[in-house]
């Protein structure tokens, strides 16, 4: 299987995988062949990738950070949550949320799944949606933490804090106006400052709520502050940013950078992680970067890439130490013309190649 662009997918493809709405349903089951029907519904949810069948990689399987039975509950879970917290009266809060009942079983799970797979850092684990994108990004940002988290050896008790806090990171955002968290252009400096607002409302949101550490709540307030100060909303630096906060800026930039939103597609995988490795020391707690360059791929197995001589192909395995030069199984001619049989290239030895797009 592999993953392929919707915009640019062959008619009656079959679907490998589930794909998700935000709250964890099952909104196309995985076997179903996408008719150009189809397609197009996905494409006007916001969905632009999915996962196919091809026998040309049939022994090709996406690893996943956890099972998708896992991601299923996970984001159910996280909507639930995100969505109780903003929308129960205060008062009602602390008895009605259960947050921590409901969350931190989840994010143990998770934790485990990581260690047993013991490999982190897998691109995808499933397709953005629009009006979603909240719920994804929270989950996707969470396995990024947590990845990073268990590469910096911290506890099992760490772990989970740092998770239940990444999970619930962004939950002031349901507090700003949907016509500003969508606006596709450039946001005014008005509404700029009205977004930053999602750190303190979040930080508010959780600590009224009273069911998280501490620690976990100072993610929502200090996810966007950076290591020379240059961050909001305090504008605080260095060691003043709580470890936490310093892990889950870099999980959730990398995360927005690479995934698709509808107004723009994702930056390429090594440009983000060339964007996160230049800000090291600036923006980002380098040990963090460290702990990132050792724990993210940047072209996951399964990921369709097109290479500098024209072909299309398919990453069918990776190399810890240059995980920008992967082996890719090539599919196509530069023409469109099939490749028989498929000719695998290693970037790592053919320095000529390069990656030079690929289908997400
Ligand atoms: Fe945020």
């Amino acid at each position: 299987m592999r993953w392929v662009s919707l915009r640019v997918i062959e008619p009656n493809r079959v679907l490998a995988r589930n794909i998700l709405d935000e709250r964890g349903r099952v909104l196309l089951a995985r076997g179903i062949t996408l008719t150009p029907h189809w397609v197009q519904r996905l494409l006007s949810l916001g969905i632009t990738s999915v996962c196919i069948e091809d026998e040309r990689t049939d022994d090709v399987c996406p690893a996943e950070l956890i099972t998708p039975e896992t991601r299923q509950r996970v984001l159910a879970a996280t909507y639930d949550t995100l969505t109780e917290l903003v929308s129960v009266p205060t008062s009602r809060r602390v008895r009605s949320t259960r947050v921590r009942g409901r969350m931190r079983p989840l994010v143990e799970e998770i934790i485990e799944e990581m260690r047993e797979l013991g490999h982190a850092g897998q691109q995808f684990g499933n397709v953005y949606l629009t009006d979603g994108e909240l719920y994804h990004h929270s989950v996707n940002v969470t396995l990024y933490a947590l990845a990073l988290g268990i590469a910096l050896r911290l506890s099992t008790e760490q772990l989970i804090h740092l998770g239940l806090g990444a999970l619930l990171h962004d939950v002031g955002k349901l507090r700003i106006p949907r016509p500003i968290l969508k606006k596709p252009g450039r946001l005014t400096e008005d509404e700029y400052q009205t977004v930053k607002l999602h750190t303190v409302y979040g930080y508010e949101i959780l600590r009224d709520a009273g069911e998280l550490p501490s620690v976990s709540n100072v993610i929502a307030l200090q996810h966007h502050e950076r290591m020379d100060g240059s961050g909001y909303p305090a504008g605080i630096g260095g060691t003043e940013i709580h470890l936490f906060g310093r892990v889950t800026a870099v999980a959730d930039v990398y995360e927005a950078l690479t995934a698709n939103r509808v107004y723009r597609a994702g930056y390429l995988p090594h440009d983000a992680y060339e964007m996160l490795l230049a800000g090291s020391g600036s923006l980002f707690d380098p040990r963090v970067i460290d702990a990132f360059v050792r724990t993210v791929d940047v072209y996951p197995v399964g990921m369709t890439v097109r290479l500098s001589n024209g072909c299309k192909g398919v990453v069918v395995r990776t190399s810890r130490r240059q995980s920008q030069r992967p082996v890719v199984r090539l599919l196509e001619t530069e023409s469109g013309q099939p490749v028989q049989p498929p000719v695998e290239v290693d970037l790592a030895k053919e320095l000529t190649l390069a990656i030079t797009g690929c289908e997400v």
